[in-house]
């Protein structure tokens, strides 16, 4: 006879505490503080100039960034969405192009497209809730410049299948590693696939400075013109008062320049990459071999089991019905959980809420980028259920952050309660 639901009063599966979802920021300790207060102590808060003597923070998270990743360049921002923009402009995607994007990711991947003055193209993800490969080949046209790539929810995209699609229609790659910091694809860290990839250093991320970015890329020329676009013209490039070098390198940009404090703590959470890393892959290791023949679920696959970052567990359940009392069962089981499609709650990170692209939204009365003339194909046309794969999918999914404070016996009992709620609400 198995026990009572805690929903019903029975005794809870999980009675340790539970950890908010800040991998690092909840590891801001020492060093962190010591990188800090060097800066202040310097007086050198501007990545670019200050009192003589000092090193520019900025510059070594870089460098160190840059190295971890295996990546030849790193341009530190200011946001991902700073990245993301700064990354397609230096990649030469502007008025008139189409980018694919997916359906599942956070908002900022589909509005920078509109942010350089492309017209985004929501493209199905698939089971692994990674953009669809198979989805890719049918949204191109003779107007698509590139693809968003999103490693979403630490999972990394199939670039096995997609790289080859994009080679043969020379299109852009972009990789957003937003949620993916440290994940790799068969040995290989994420970010260093494509043209470009950009990470997001936000307070919700695995390493954080509270808002911060980063472009990385292997292309000379897309770093300067990333560099350019990221300091309103160029500013502080080798040499600020020479003419451009070549055609293409000076143009009018933006301002997503990382300051000093946050390239500080940037330099110490770099230091914490690993730990966070191998906890939050370890507790998902634990999950997912106790529920591997749990009937009624059957966990979100993955495109490399070994590089999945491990921030969080996703499992289908069999029908969407199923899934507010299972996720209620849960969280009263003391292992907070949520479903992830509901129309009715606005979630940025699903196509069907994006109304702003949807009823095609402009700033002023002439709707850039979708009245565009330099726009050759047919219009692209949006509607609240073109991606049904992804709100099939994401109806039927239950998410459960897995924080890398938790202890593997907090992951043991997030077993006992995913296996307690299944035998009865599965
Ligand atoms: C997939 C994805 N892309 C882009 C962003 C934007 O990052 P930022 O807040 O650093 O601009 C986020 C932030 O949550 C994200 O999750």
């Amino acid at each position: 006879m198995s026990e009572q639901l805690a929903i019903y009063g029975g005794p809870k599966a999980k009675t340790t505490e539970n950890f908010p979802m800040y991998p690092g920021g909840l590891e801001i300790g020492e060093e962190e503080k010591k990188e800090v207060m060097e800066v202040l102590d310097n007086k050198y808060l501007f990545r670019y100039y200050g009192p003589a003597g000092a090193e520019s923070k900025v510059k070594k998270f870089e460098q160190a960034f840059a190295k971890k990743m295996g990546s030849k360049y790193c341009l530190a921002t200011s946001s991902c969405t700073g990245a993301l923009l700064s990354a397609m402009t230096a990649c030469g995607i502007g008025p008139g192009d189409e980018v694919i994007v997916p359906g599942y990711t956070f908002f900022a991947s589909c509005a920078t497209i509109v942010g350089a003055k492309a017209i985004p193209v929501i493209a199905e993800v698939d089971e692994t809730l990674t953009i669809d490969p198979e989805d890719i080949k049918k949204k191109i046209t003779p107007s698509t410049k590139g693809i968003i790539c999103v490693h979403m929810r630490g999972v990394p995209c199939d670039m096995d299948r997609i790289l080859p699609i994009a080679k043969e229609h020379n299109l852009v790659v972009i990789e957003d590693c937003a949620q993916a910091c440290g994940v790799t694809y068969k040995g290989k860290c994420v970010g260093t696939f494509g043209d470009a990839g950009c990470f997001s250093f936000q307070y919700h991320k695995t390493i954080t400075a509270g808002e911060g970015g980063a472009v990385l890329c292997q292309d000379e020329r897309i770093y300067d013109r990333a560099c350019s676009y990221h300091d309103t013209a160029a500013c502080w490039r080798p040499d600020r008062f020479a003419e451009q070098r070549y055609e293409g390198e000076l143009f009018c940009g933006s301002n997503f320049r990382m300051g000093e404090l946050a390239g500080a703590v940037m330099c110490a959470q770099l230091n914490r990459l690993d730990y966070l890393n191998e906890a939050m892959r370890r507790h998902l290791a634990i999950i997912k071999e106790g529920i591997k023949d749990t009937k009624g679920i059957s966990v979100r696959p993955c495109n490399d089991a070994a590089g999945d970052a491990g921030i969080c567990l996703m499992f289908y359940l069999d029908s969407r019905e199923k899934v507010a009392p299972f996720a209620e069962a849960l969280t009263a089981e003391g292992v907070p959980a949520a479903g992830v499609f509901n129309a009715g709650i606005p979630d940025w990170h699903i196509y069907a809420h994006w109304k702003h692209v949807l009823n095609e939204k402009a700033p002023t009365a002439i709707k850039c980028p979708w009245d565009c003339p330099y726009h050759k194909a047919q219009p692209v046309k949006y509607a609240e259920d073109m991606c049904p794969n992804t709100l099939e999918y994401l109806g039927r999914v239950i998410h459960i952050d897995l924080p890398a404070q938790m202890t593997d016996e907090d992951a043991h009992m997030i077993v006992k309660a995913i296996n307690k709620v299944a035998e009865v609400l599965a």
